[in-house]
């Protein structure tokens, strides 16, 4: 992937205090407290067309007057502008960075007007991925610059989208949370307004576009209350019933930035601010960095990032060799241990028949000799009995001597 087609206009860091409360003191205190030991990182990406009025809404949002020093629009390709500050509000320190295109939908081919813009979202995630890759990652410092919300502007046309906010928004859904949002609100009547947002919602539906959602009550997901947000900047304070609000006075009234009758300001504010920053950087992490990562990781063999492809085909072909040379030398020790054990086989057999020969010769000789020892026993018999008849005839002899 080449990174040479969007260029950054200017990388600006400095130190803001809102002129007013934002409400980065509203979430959670989980969040808070580690905020406060840590402080913590918030991106935010505005697309639009020139002039559509993100960095007012940027502004407006965070109640102070960054650096929105003008971009001239003649670029022959779509820029983008980041700029890092770090604002303040009680204890909770934020890192925020707004990213601002410029030159969107200036060019006459609008066709890959998208393309830098999700080279510039690739970019944050591998340089994320790239850190945590490395043996002393550094978790602390490590400016996390990964997109947590994408705001996109909507010209207030009042008829449908414009092709190239469904290729846009269709090649970025999988990547950022995409918060879609009308400008410029108040060049619209309250019935357009509703119309519109339908229409927009009809149109995202149709064209199978992955909108920011939020968990419901019961689990499920859905869009935020208001979604797409009709929305007013302005950075002046007009008098109202005799105070100062935040609105836009015109010969035939005042609109209220704030006034939730007006439009979607406050609505957009506080989900984005105060009860969903922490699910946006969550979901970014979890579910939208989670896909990038897998998809690169499995991009490279062997999980090694920092290999060339040249590199990882010479790392299999060694590999390959390796286990070619570990095969045979297994090969050759089974070998061996057959030869072993058959040999010990052949010779036990040899001994087993040496001993079962002297057996049977001993068996032989042990007859033979209980045979003849038989025979000496019947004659010794034969010669006892016939000694002991001739005694008997001879004692009866010499009694009928002596009676005579
Ligand atoms: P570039 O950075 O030049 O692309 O413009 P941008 O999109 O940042 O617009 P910017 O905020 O500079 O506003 C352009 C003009 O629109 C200014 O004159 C603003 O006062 C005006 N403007 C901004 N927001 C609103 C709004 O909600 N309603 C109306 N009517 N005008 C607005
Ligand atoms: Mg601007």
């Amino acid at each position: 992937m080449s990174h040479s087609s969007y260029r950054v206009l200017s990388n600006h860091t400095g130190k803001m205090a809102p002129k007013g409360v934002v409400g980065l003191d509203k979430i959670p205190q989980q969040v808070v407290n580690k905020a406060i030991r840590l402080g913590f990182d918030f991106n935010i990406l505005c697309i639009g067309e020139t002039g559509i009025g993100k960095s007012t809404l940027i502004d407006t949002l965070f109640k102070t007057e960054f650096n929105s020093s003008p971009v001239k629009h003649n670029q022959v390709k779509v820029a983008l502008c980041e700029n890092t500050y770090r604002l303040k509000e009680s204890n909770v320190q934020l890192r925020l960075t707004v990213v601002d295109t410029v030159g969107f939908g200036d060019q006459i081919n609008k066709v890959n007007s998208y393309e830098p813009i999700v080279e510039y979202v690739d970019k944050q995630f591998e340089r994320y991925l790239l850190e945590e890759l490395r043996p002393n990652r550094n978790r602390l410092d490590f400016h996390d610059t990964r997109i947590h919300a994408c705001l996109y502007f909507i010209s207030p046309t009042g008829h449908s989208l414009k092709i190239l906010d469904l290729h846009t928004m269709k090649a970025l859904d999988k990547k950022v949370n995409l918060v879609p949002i009308i400008a410029k609100a108040d060049t619209m009547s309250q019935q357009e307004i509703v119309a519109f947002k339908a229409r927009i919602l009809e149109e995202i539906r149709a064209n199978d576009i992955h909108v920011y959602t939020c968990v419901d009550g019961n689990g499920g997901a859905m869009e935020p209350v208001g979604m797409p947000y009709a929305v007013i900047g302005s950075r002046e304070m007009v008098l109202v019933k005799a105070s100062k609000v935040r609105g836009r006075k015109y010969p035939w009234g005042v609109v209220e930035v704030e006034n939730d009758k007006h439009c979607d300001f406050v609505r957009l504010r506080d989900m984005l601010i105060r009860t969903n920053m922490e699910d946006l950087r969550e979901q970014t992490n979890s579910n939208l960095y989670e896909v990038y990562r897998s998809a690169y990781l499995e991009a490279k063999t062997d999980y090694q990032p920092f290999m060339s492809s040249k590199q990882i085909q010479n790392a299999q072909e060694q590999r390959i060799v390796r286990d070619r040379e570990i095969d045979r030398l297994v090969q050759d020790k089974l070998s061996a241990k057959e030869k072993e054990l058959k040999q010990i086989e052949i010779q036990m057999k040899e001994e087993f028949e040496i001993e079962r020969q002297k057996y049977t010769e001993e068996k032989e000789n042990l007859g033979k000799k209980g045979e003849a020892l038989r025979k000496e026993s019947t004659e010794f018999q034969q010669v006892k009995k016939h000694m002991e008849a001739s005694r008997t005839s001879t004692l009866e002899k010499m009694k009928a001597k002596k009676a005579k």
